[in-house]
Order: structure tokens, then sequence, then C-alpha cells
């Protein structure tokens, strides 16, 4: 059901690669809240091509962009403003990828190329996305800037690797940016983070079933979804939340406050009445 919170409001929208997406579910909502957006990915992951149906779908253009290519940033932000007719109000950071997650790479024996490809994805790619948008002076006055970030920045989550590190530096760089986004153009930032979640990066990190069984043993709310980051990431684009920003907000229904559950000591009592 919308409630039209985004109507008239303009953004892009990274990362929608399949329907299994974060970004995908949340291009969905924004459109039905009447936001209107362009999608971005990078050239490589548009070639199976099932980001024309989502484009269809709600009614969007598509400009490709490699989140790590300034050339190629300055060129989306322009195009995106050209296509919807003004400044933006709302952008989504929703990449990440670890080389070494992705090749099997333990955390004790990097292969440091890979690590700075991966930290330059998933961390550096928000803070060139944002000195885009803050140089070419492309959001509008209240905007809202939201990036997706995992607890592992916390707290450690062994097979998480080096993802862990860039989700510490991509929390990071929200708050920095965040700070001078906010002074000088009335911008916020934010970053969710949201439970494990079945989609294509999820899926890469080694033991991930057990882990999203885990936690949603853990969880009192059970694991958020693709579809409830969706709504949440709504309710910041939207004019309800203009002055939360800088932080770090957890969509994981309680996970990280919770020390144990009784469904998880449960699978380790022996004796049960
Ligand atoms: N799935 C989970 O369990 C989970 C949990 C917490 C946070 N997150 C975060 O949510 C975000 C979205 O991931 P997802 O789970 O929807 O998986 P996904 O695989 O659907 O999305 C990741 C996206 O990053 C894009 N990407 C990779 N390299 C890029 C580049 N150079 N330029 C532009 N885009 C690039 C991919 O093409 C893909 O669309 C990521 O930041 C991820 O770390 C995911």
């Amino acid at each position: 059901m919308g409630y039209n919170l985004l109507k008239g409001k303009k953004g892009i929208i990274f990362g929608a690669l399949d329907a299994n997406s974060i970004a995908w579910k949340t291009a969905e909502r924004v459109h039905e809240e009447g936001g209107e957006f362009v999608l971005t990915n990078a050239p490589i992951a548009m070639r199976m091509g099932a980001l024309n149906t989502l484009a269809e779908q709600t009614g969007s253009e598509i400009v490709p962009a490699d989140a790590t290519s300034i050339e190629d940033l300055e060129n989306l932000v322009e195009k995106a403003q050209e296509i919807l007719g003004g400044k933006l109000d709302f952008v989504l950071h929703s990449i990440g990828m670890s080389v070494n997650v992705r090749k099997g790479r333990a955390y004790t024996d990097q292969n440091y190329a890979w690590t700075e490809k991966g930290w330059d994805v998933s961390a550096v790619s928000f803070h060139k996305t944002m000195q885009t948008l803050y140089k070419k002076d492309a959001m509008n006055e209240w905007g809202s800037i939201v990036g997706l970030t995992y607890m592992a920045a916390q707290r450690v989550f062994p097979d998480y690797n080096d993802m862990a590190d860039n989700k510490a530096f991509l929390e990071s760089i929200a708050r920095s940016f965040g700070y001078h986004f906010g002074k000088e153009k009335n911008v916020r930032v934010n970053t969710i983070s949201q439970s494990p979640t079945p989609t294509t990066a999820g899926q890469g990190v080694k033991g991930f079933d057990g882990f999203i069984a885990f936690a949603e043993k853990m969880s009192p709310l059970g694991n958020a979804t693709a579809q409830d980051c969706a709504d949440y990431t709504v309710t910041l684009f939207s004019d309800l939340t203009k002055r939360v920003t800088m932080q770090n907000l957890y969509n994981d229904g309680g996970f990280s406050n919770t020390g144990v559950s009784r469904e998880v000591m449960d699978a380790f009592v022996k004796d049960q009445e």
C-alpha cells in the first residue's frame, strides 16, 4: 500500500541486480510511493539484462556507471538530472563486493590487490558518489542519501572476511560526509545495517545458510527482509525523518541488542524435560 510519501521526489538507485536485490525491492517501493528515479549499475552487471524489466515496471531509465569511476559518476549525475528534470532528493547506494570473499581467500591470507578493489567498490564508491553529488550541487535541500551496511562492522563474524572492514569504512564515510553535506546543503546521510538477506551478494558469504538461520532464531522479530529494508529506506527518503543524519540504523529484528535467545539456548540444552 502506498502513502504518496515520495510524491514529487527524484533520485538515483544504485545496485539492483535481480529481483532479490535490496535495491530492486527499494526501487519498486519508491515507485509505489510516487518517487521517480534513474536506475544504475556497473556495466558488467547489466549484461544479463534483468534491470530492463525493473526499468519498464517503474517507468525509469537506466544509466550505467561503475561506482568506482569518477568519470562514470559525473556522467550519471548529469544525465539523471537531465532525465528527471532537476536536482535530486534521494540516492540509494546498495553496492558491495569483496574479491577475497568471492575467491575464497582467508582473512589471514589476503591478496591485497583484491582487498583494495573490495574497499574501493564497497566503501570509497560511497565517498566518490557523494563527492560528485556535492561538487555538482546536485542534491536538493533536505535530500537524503542512504548506504547499506552490516553489523560485522561492529562485531566479528569470521566468514564475513574483509567485508567487515569495508563496512566499517563505509559507515565512517557516512558520518564524515554527513557532517559536510548537512552543514553546507541540509542533506542527510545514513547507513542502514540490515539483517542477513538472501541475495547474490549475501549468498556469496561462506556458511550463509546456517548464518541466516541463526540470525532468525536470535532476533525477537525475526530477520528483516529485503522488503522491510525497502520500507525503512522509504521513510528515510521521506520528509518524516528530516533531522535523522550521520547515523547507522539497525534494521535487524533486534539481533544487534540480543545476547542470546531462548531458541538458541534450547539448541545447547541436552536434557530437556
Ligand atoms: N544480503 C545481505 O545479507 C546484506 C546484509 C547487510 C547489508 N547488505 C548490503 O546491501 C547492499 C546490496 O546488496 P544485496 O544484498 O542487495 O546484493 P546484490 O548482489 O543484489 O547487490 C550488490 C550490487 O552491487 C553492484 N556492484 C558491484 N560492483 C559495482 C560497481 N563497481 N559499481 C556499481 N555497482 C556495483 C552489483 O552489480 C549488485 O547490483 C550491499 O551493500 C550489501 O553489502 C547485504
